[in-house]
């Protein structure tokens, strides 16, 4: 009879080495969700992400299904008909006759059905209550009430024993809601989300705890050189100086190769994702560059959709003036080579004074001319509908970070998700968060929280906090994390003043900096790519299926519940070129030029390779019983 394995994370292997067999020849996957092909937040990268290890162990038997939107249908599924008859037959039936389930087949396989968040719950509670055989999976991403509560004024993780969570979602307005999802948790053979943090909020709130976690994995991409990723912040940060010389024409009067890169990005919820006590750190950090008399500038993007009328006037124009001026110095620049030629080929070297005609000189003047502006460079690319109310314009009214000359911090808020096809800023995300130097997603909410593992995938450091499933998860296996990069501010135990003061010693200490401090950092936070591959996280979702089959087909399949006491936790170490002292990321010797600093990335390799090795070695943790997943819940305890 197959045994699934324990769920500790013992060593970065993986799934090869881990999964045992499972009969699953005679069974069917179906994944059902609203962010099926249908992008809204990370349930979608979830979906995305994982869908190609899935499918590599079920193959044909496994099916996604999501709502059904024409533009998405158009852009991101290939329609094909469906090899299984029984599913043929289905989805003839539904088509002729609305949207009515059959699974009518001589030899039923076993059905495993796994649905994500309260939209899909609702099949997953009429699949119980109609008695289907069919077993179930619940993954809850955030209870609704918990992103509630928490973005109202609400003490939530002192709270969390004590709502009365009916009268909490009535109040509210989302009783219904409510309802749909404590039910599909309760009913589900299994049911699972995403991080410990929110296990312990399910558990309270839903009133069920999760049967196990499974976190959150993203498709890791080896490049076979390895400073490939390096040469790729290089490349994407081009671009972004490009667009910043676009929209700040005419106050380009700070050094864009002393410019720091800061973004948050993710659906709007200004205080659960953190914008609030970011936009908080950064006029403190204002305030210490302009007193320390810092040569570095900060450019902090807010990537945050929101309802807006399309771009406005004056960022499109600066980008049509950059885009004149750099035309003008091609014109230029092209008659300029021609005349040197022309004096090369009769063996003259040129009258430098003759270089430059009338004509050049007053198509010079002229674009110099369209750079003359009035205003300062817009906080906002696009005309909000509800700028006089929007939190995030009301809090840099309020904080006074307008991008005058005199800020070494400056604001861009582009609130629509980045696309290669924007006339604005023409990157993907992805390449954005490439050029980036730091991600900042300083939550209060945030059941696991994509965006900083993003970050960490492509070699960019992040700020997440001991409040987010990431930070926590970070937080139990990495040894040292801010020494890879990865800061974890504490939202948990401090007040949100004295959160903010560490945001801003965190931003303050990373703008001090040299880049040969950067290129290493980034370095080593790309080394824990590992740790977040669906190759090794994918287990967790492996096991909750099986659990499920087991629960639903005692006769067919076996589950054996694993023993985490008896597991030892992996966990990386401090990398072996840190120095133990708590200034980890400062100048540990007398400061090079620039130059050199840009040529030691090599040396640093020496050192990926010493800190590879060990992580490669046998852990032994003096220090903490391991593994946290997917059960122990320290901390959050102490404060309930
Ligand atoms: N994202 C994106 N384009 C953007 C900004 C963000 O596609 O311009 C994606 C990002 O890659 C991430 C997701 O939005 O996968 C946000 O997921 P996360 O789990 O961080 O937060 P959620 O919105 O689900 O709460
Ligand atoms: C990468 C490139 C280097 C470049 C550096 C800039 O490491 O390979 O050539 O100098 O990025 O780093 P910075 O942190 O200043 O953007
Ligand atoms: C939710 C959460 C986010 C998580 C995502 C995927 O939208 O807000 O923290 O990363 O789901 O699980």
């Amino acid at each position: 009879m197959p045994l699934a394995r324990s769920l500790s994370i013992t060593s970065l292997s993986g799934l090869e080495e881990w999964d045992e067999e499972f009969d699953l020849e005679d069974a069917v996957l179906f994944e059902i969700a609203w962010e099926v092909a249908n992008k809204v937040g990370g349930i979608y990268t979830v979906i995305q992400t994982k869908a190609r290890l899935t499918a590599e162990e079920w193959g044909e038997n496994y099916f996604l299904v999501g709502p059904y939107v024409e533009s998405n249908v158009r852009t991101q599924v290939e329609l094909i008909e469906p090899t299984n008859p029984a599913l043929k037959r289905a989805i003839d039936k539904m088509n002729s006759s609305g949207c009515k389930y059959a699974a009518q087949c001589e030899e039923p396989p076993h059905i495993l059905a796994h649905f994500h968040e309260w939209l899909a719950g609702l099949g997953l509670a009429l699949c119980r209550q109609r008695q289907l055989p069919v077993a179930t999976i619940f993954t809850t991403h955030a209870t609704l009430l918990g992103r509630y509560l928490c973005a109202g004024s609400v003490d939530f993780y002192n709270n969390l024993a004590d709502f009365n969570v009916d009268k909490e979602a009535g109040d509210r307005q989302i009783y219904h809601r409510y309802c749909l999802e404590r039910t599909a948790a309760r009913c589900a053979h299994v049911f699972t989300t995403v991080s410990q943090i929110t296990a312990v909020e399910a558990e309270h709130l839903l009133k069920r705890k999760p049967d196990i976690i499974t976190p959150n994995g993203l498709n890791v991409k080896k490049f076979s050189a390895m400073h490939e990723f390096q040469n790729l912040h290089a490349q994407s940060k081009n671009r972004i100086q490009e667009f910043i010389r676009g929209h700040f024409y005419g106050h380009l009067d700070f050094n864009l190769d002393k410019c720091l890169f800061l973004f948050i990005a993710g659906r709007y919820e200004f205080s659960n994702k953190g914008a609030d006590i970011f936009l908080e750190a950064l006029a403190r950090l204002n305030y210490l560059l302009r007193v320390n008399h810092s040569d570095v500038t900060v450019v902090a993007f807010f990537i945050m959709p929101a309802r807006t009328n399309n771009f406005n006037v004056e960022t499109l124009k600066g980008q049509a003036v950059r885009k004149q001026l750099w035309d003008t110095a091609q014109t230029v620049k092209e008659r300029f080579g021609k005349k040197l030629y022309e004096s090369l080929l009769v063996g003259q070297l040129p009258d430098v004074s003759k270089m430059l005609s009338k004509d050049d000189f007053t198509m010079m003047k002229r674009a110099i001319f369209a750079t003359q502006r009035q205003c300062q460079p817009p906080i906002c690319t696009h005309n909000m509908l509800e700028d006089s109310n929007d939190p995030i314009l009301t809090c840099i009214r309020r904080i006074g970070l307008f991008n005058s000359s005199a800020d070494r911090v400056k604001v861009i808020f582009h609130p629509e998700f980045l696309s290669s096809t924007s006339p604005l800023l023409p990157m993907d995300y992805e390449e954005f968060v490439r050029g980036c130097h730091l991600g900042v997603f300083p939550s209060y909410y945030e059941p696991w929280g994509y965006t900083p593992a993003e970050c960490t995938v492509m070699g960019i450091p992040s700020i997440s906090t001991n409040l987010s499933g990431f930070g926590c998860f970070m937080e139990e296996h990495i040894a040292d994390p801010s020494a890879y990069g990865i800061y974890i501010l504490d939202r948990r135990y401090r007040g949100v003043d004295e959160s903010c003061n560490q945001l801003t010693s965190y931003l303050f200490q990373f703008c001090q900096q040299s880049r040969r401090a950067r290129i290493i950092q980034r370095n080593r936070t790309e080394r824990l790519s590992d740790l977040l591959d669906w190759r090794y996280l994918g287990r967790y979702y492996i096991s909750a299926r099986h659990m499920a089959l087991a629960k639903a087909f005692p006769d067919t399949y076996f589950y054996q519940p694993h023993d985490s006491d008896t597991a030892q936790g992996f966990r990386y170490p401090r990398p072996a070129s840190v120095p133990p002292s708590p200034s980890l990321s400062r100048h540990s010797s007398p400061r090079q030029s620039e130059a050199e600093e840009d040529d030691d990335r090599y040396d640093e390799d020496a050192e990926a390779e010493k800190d590879r090795l060990n992580i490669r070695q046998p852990l032994t943790l003096p220090s903490k019983k391991g593994p946290a997943l997917p059960y122990t819940l320290p901390g959050i305890y102490e404060i309930l």
